[in-house]
């Protein structure tokens, strides 16, 4: 099991080792209720509000969105595809789900590990339309 990294770990940390976490921790931002069977959209983006570098030694790799054990979606990124300048990565999965999810993503910088946000709760109800 590799070791995993939360914003938490470093949070009580010095302001440098706060922008440290800041800019590797993957964050969800959805909305917190979803219709069942329709499509839902998730967008997992890296950083807050410090940049993280896009050289070719030090670079994000994945990105992957979990509902506990289940794999909901990978993103697989390019570095060239981003230019060389340190940036906010974002990435949007569209998903039609069946049960209330257990939201998690987790993001792999290949200088600094793997980095796992914060779980998000989203309640699936009945589709209005069934
Ligand atoms: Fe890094």
């Amino acid at each position: 099991m590799p070791r995993l990294f939360s914003y938490k770990d470093f949070e009580s940390g010095s302001n440098k080792v706060r922008q440290y976490a800041d800019k590797h921790a993957p964050v969800i931002i959805c909305d917190r209720e979803a219709a069942r069977d329709c499509p839902f959209k998730v967008k997992v983006r890296i950083g807050t509000s410090v940049k993280h570098p896009n050289a070719p030694d030090h670079h994000y790799e994945y990105i992957q969105l979990w509902s506990l054990e289940t794999l909901m979606g990978e993103v697989r990124l390019q570095r060239s595809s981003y230019g060389d300048d340190p940036l906010f990565i974002e990435t949007e999965f569209s998903i039609i789900p069946k049960v209330s999810l257990r939201l998690k993503a987790l993001a792999y910088c290949n200088r600094h590990g793997l980095w796992e946000s914060e779980e998000v709760f989203v309640k699936v109800n009945d589709s209005p339309n069934k």
